[in-house]
């Protein structure tokens, strides 16, 4: 079974994705840390984020994968948490606008799918482009949405850091605008994508309305 979980930054689909996967036992797929992985490599190795050319080089070179957990390995080495630093952040939606990034990180995650579904298994893909691009026919696809001020809110507070609210709602609309307007996969919410408002509901209460879906979708 594969379900895709699509939306803008912090709407909460990694929380969702990673709960999800583990009641289900399907394999968590977090796209959104291939690109950070990608963008954290070109850093190390001086490329400019904007060079497209040497940062589709460096995609399709380097050895991306996952421990046990989901969480991503480059070069066999934890990405975690240096993927998730301001750095990164920073730079990640102009690497990931590159097609040639996305061409090989896409093709990449179609594989780690393929693998799971042929060993009896599936994924729960979270990231921007699973429910229009990479998965186009996942059994459930999401689309999950909070308002800019919740979601700056909820990340502020992941880190610990509440009196970075405000800079962290123009971090995010300025990743979203980057993210919605790129040529290249641009952030959509596909028809068949069922839409969840996160605004009121607690992460648990999103988990057992998805898992419900699921539930109802899962192939026989
Ligand atoms: O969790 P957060 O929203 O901070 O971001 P993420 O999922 O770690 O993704 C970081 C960035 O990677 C996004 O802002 C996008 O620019 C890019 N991305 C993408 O282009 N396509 C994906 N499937 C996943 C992430």
């Amino acid at each position: 079974m594969i379900i895709a979980i699509d939306g803008p930054a912090a709407s909460g689909k990694s929380t969702l994705a990673r709960a999800l996967a583990a009641r289900l036992e399907l394999t968590f797929l977090d796209t959104g840390a291939m690109y950070r992985a990608v963008t954290l490599a070109a850093l190390q190795r001086g490329l400019a984020p904007s060079d497209e050319g040497a940062c589709t080089a460096l995609a399709v070179g380097l050895a991306l994968g996952f421990d046990a957990e989901g969480r991503v390995l480059i070069e066999g080495e934890a990405g975690e948490p240096a993927i998730r630093g301001a750095e990164v952040t920073a730079h990640v939606s102009e690497v990931a606008a590159h097609s040639g990034v996305r061409r090989a990180l896409v093709g990449a995650q179609r594989t780690v799918a393929a693998e799971a579904v042929a060993a009896g298994g599936g994924v729960v893909a979270e990231g921007r482009d699973t429910t229009s691009v990479v998965f186009p026919a996942a059994d459930l696809k999401i689309f999950l949405l909070a308002s800019p001020a919740v979601r700056a809110m909820r990340r502020a507070q992941e880190e610990g850091r509440p009196e970075l609210t405000s800079a962290y709602e123009a971090d995010l609309a300025r990743r979203d605008a980057h993210d919605s307007q790129r040529s290249d996969s641009p952030l959509l919410e596909v028809e068949d994508a069922v839409r969840v408002d996160t605004d009121t509901l607690s992460a648990e209460a999103v988990l057992d309305h998805v898992a419900t879906l699921a539930a109802v979708r899962r192939p026989v």
